[in-house]
């Protein structure tokens, strides 16, 4: 037999880490990676943070699971900080990304079912997005690489243009039920709606009836710098799929609805064995504690602007980078088209002990823990800009 006895479906690399220290991974041979990747914008408090451990540990050693036949205290206490801090009115929680955003389609369809509208159950999503890897995820992106081989898929989904409102509004008919998208595009290459985009297919939604459902999985719980990214555009969703930041390495995920929005999720119509059981619930909380604290989300933005401008003053200096991208510390480099992204990052990890992830669209993606000071950013422009001046040579030779 010659699969291995992980399912092979990751192109893993070489970083074994078995150990993690604030910004810091160390590998199995003790060596050392400046984690501007944070697990791909989970760890937002970096790694082995005092008061996660320790919440963790204290629930672990009180109640880790019961069951949601039973009332869930810690449940209820976090679903109502969540609601006290959101747009929301009521939250269903999840184990990851994408069954947040399940629940979020689900929401959906059953609220123009609800409405005596079930024909309403299209959802218009956009190029380059991702949403996880389930099947209904899957059915939301235009992508071939995740869709292939893995048909028929979920029906009820239309795939336009991002950032074309002309195209998503064309896109409206009889059978629409709203718009899914991403604020801030992750894997698809680091990419912000623009404040036009955002706000008309708000007003097409309260024009037409329609939901407006983000999914924050990426961009959301303090990564841009504002507790949710679409904070920044002046609006608020109907429903809305958080996860990553808000277990901070635990797995953890959220659907967060209005009252009218979730009107159609009644008794039994969804579920979950562990979704919000208390051990995830205690660290939604700590996670939460932190988030929400004193000067947390100044410091997002403070680090934020510290970086891309470090980021931006890279550009003239080396030939191999177009533009900076993206918002608070969701930052993407964006390669000449000369220059791979994959090759660079790599390049970085394995040469300069600098960890970052590639996006679509040829784009670094630095995702630093939120806790980052100004001795990390110093440090990644220094291993970024050691790194990009010997890739350059490496690859002209
Ligand atoms: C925007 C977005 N949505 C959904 C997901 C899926 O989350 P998960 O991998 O936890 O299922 C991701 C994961 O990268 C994501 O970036």
């Amino acid at each position: 037999m010659s699969i291995t006895p992980l399912m092979p479906v990751y192109p893993r690399c070489d970083v074994r880490p078995v150990r993690g220290e604030g910004c810091y991974l160390i590998g199995e041979r003790g060596e050392r990676y400046l984690d501007f990747a944070s697990g791909i914008a989970v760890n937002i408090l970096g790694h082995g943070h005092p008061r996660l451990v320790k919440a963790i540990a204290d629930q672990a050693a009180t109640l880790m699971h019961t069951s949601n036949l039973y009332g869930m205290p810690l449940g209820e206490k976090f679903a109502q900080r969540l609601v006290d801090t959101t747009f929301a009115d009521t939250v269903f929680f999840t184990n990851s990304g994408a069954e947040a955003v399940e629940c979020a389609i689900k929401t959906a369809r059953r609220y123009h079912y609800a409405n005596g509208q079930a024909h309403r159950h299209r959802i218009i999503t956009f190029d380059n997005a991702f949403h996880g890897r389930t099947l209904g995820t899957i059915s939301a992106t235009s992508q071939p690489k995740m869709r292939d081989g893995f048909e028929p898929l979920l029906p009820g989904f239309t795939v336009v243009p991002f950032n074309d409102l002309e195209a998503a509004t064309a896109a409206v008919d009889g059978d629409t039920a709203g718009f899914l998208l991403e604020p801030v595009q992750g894997e698809g290459g680091v990419t912000p709606a623009t404040q036009a985009f955002l706000s008309g297919l708000r007003k097409l939604c309260d024009e037409q009836g329609l939901l407006l459902i983000l999914d924050e999985v990426q961009c959301g719980y303090a990564r841009t710098g504002t507790f949710s990214a679409h904070e920044q555009y002046g609006l608020t969703p109907d429903i809305m799929a958080v996860a990553k930041g808000i277990g901070a390495g635990f797995p953890l995920g959220a659907c967060l609805a209005t009252e009218e929005a979730a009107k159609g999720m009644v008794f039994g119509t969804h579920g979950s064995t562990y979704g919000g059981n208390p051990l995830a619930m205690a660290v939604g909380m700590a996670v939460l504690d932190e988030v929400l604290g004193d000067g947390f989300l100044d410091h997002v933005k403070a680090m934020g602007a510290r970086l891309r401008s470090a980021l931006e003053q890279l550009i003239p200096n080396h030939d191999m980078f177009e533009d900076v991208r993206g918002m608070g510390l969701m930052l993407g480099v964006k390669l000449k088209d000369s220059f791979d992204a994959r090759n660079f990052v790599a390049h970085l990890r394995d040469h300069h002990g600098l960890l970052t992830v590639s996006a679509g669209q040829n784009v670094v993606r630095i995702l630093p823990p939120l806790v980052i000071g100004e001795s990390h950013i110093a440090e990644c422009i220094e291993k970024l800009s050691a790194g990009a001046r010997d890739f350059a040579q490496v690859e002209a030779a």
